[in-house]
């Protein structure tokens, strides 16, 4: 039997290269291992956007994305978390063996109250849904981005909580962090983020990208001069993606020889060949809506089997 994972984004808005690096790429070379159940987590999603349309448009986007990167329907079960109730039934369920200590510690509750944004119940109780969404799968991994680890580590022991209590019910999953689980920096060097408007979108236009790239700051220093890559947000992307030509790069720059505008150029060119062939698969699935409801039913009918014989179970052991 294959193992099994489970994960998710929320559908809330362009995707960029940060979540591709830190979290998609990741699905697609785990897809071959793994009997995998990915989600868009619209119901995540609607504690921050309270816009019909934007939140219709960002659900389509996401199922368009997780195909044009390669994502293979026959191998994952793909599926829209709102479509499988029994994640909001568990997530109940779950709340009630949750203390408050332990949501009043997460991360993005704590985040929105440090940014003095009054968060809604849904935010403070995100950490559970999260649980839910995991645990209804007994994976044994959940590949996530570094800023999501606290989440899972939640999931983990809300499973040994409720299994101590009710009976062994649910595998105890665990983080998978990529490799080196790097955050992927922004143009301006900090963390790549939606909220602070330093990304590279993955179905940004060329000309777009272009004028991201070249407005990157960087320091006054010549092309002759010597340059520490580890100082410099644009040799920071070139470990992404100019990865062939970095011990080149790293050279170059030590050496001096080698000009911002050099390497800016060097960089867009290996963005646009790596971005290419997604926007071209991205653009032929727009054209194709009844293939991406054929997929995201597909993927739900898979997912509601597996979840709800395990919500049965939950039901049975708590006495319900
Ligand atoms: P954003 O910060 O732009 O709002 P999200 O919080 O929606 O991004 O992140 C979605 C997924 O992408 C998460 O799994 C997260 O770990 C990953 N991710 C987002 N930004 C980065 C980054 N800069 N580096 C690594 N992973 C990231
Ligand atoms: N909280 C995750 C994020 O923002 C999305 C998510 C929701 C998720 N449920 C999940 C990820 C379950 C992994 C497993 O990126």
């Amino acid at each position: 039997m294959p193992k099994t994972l489970v994960s998710g984004i929320q559908p809330t808005g362009a995707v960029h290269i940060g979540n591709y690096f830190g979290a998609l790429a990741q699905w697609l070379e785990l897809q071959e291992q793994y009997q995998s159940y990915l989600f868009i987590a619209d119901l995540h999603a609607l504690n921050q956007i309270h816009d019909r349309e934007r939140l219709a448009a960002n659900i389509q986007e996401a199922i368009k994305t997780y195909l044009a990167i390669g994502l293979d329907p026959e191998k994952v079960v793909l599926f829209r978390q709102s479509e499988v109730p029994a994640h909001t039934e568990l997530c109940w369920i779950l709340n009630c063996i949750t203390s408050l200590g332990t949501l009043e510690r997460a991360h993005a509750y704590k985040d929105a109250l440090a940014n003095s944004k009054a968060p809604n119940v849904g935010l403070f109780d995100y950490p559970v849904l999260m649980a839910a969404d995991i645990l209804l799968y007994k994976p044994e991994v959940v590949p996530v981005g570094p800023d999501q680890k606290q989440h899972v580590e939640i999931a983990a022991d809300l499973a040994q909580r409720f299994n101590h209590l009710f009976g062994q019910t649910f595998v105890v999953p665990q983080v998978l962090l990529r490799r080196e689980s790097p955050i992927i920096p922004g143009l301006d060097g900090r963390k790549m983020s939606k909220s602070y408007a330093n990304t590279i979108g993955l179905f940004d236009a060329p000309e777009l990208i272009q004028k991201k790239v070249m407005s990157i700051p960087t320091d006054s220093s010549r092309p002759e001069d010597p340059k520490d890559p580890e100082n410099d947000h644009i040799f920071a992307l070139h470990r992404l993606f100019s990865t062939d030509q970095l011990p080149e790069l790293e050279q170059r720059y030590h050496q001096g020889g080698i000009g911002y505008k050099e390497s800016k150029e060097i960089l867009l060119s290996n963005i646009n060949t790596f971005l290419k062939p997604i926007q071209e698969r991205y653009q032929q699935l727009e054209r194709k809506p009844d293939y991406l409801a054929e997929v995201l039913e597909a993927g739900r009918k898979k997912a509601a089997l597996v979840a709800e014989a395990t919500l049965a179970e939950v039901k049975t052991r708590v006495g319900l």
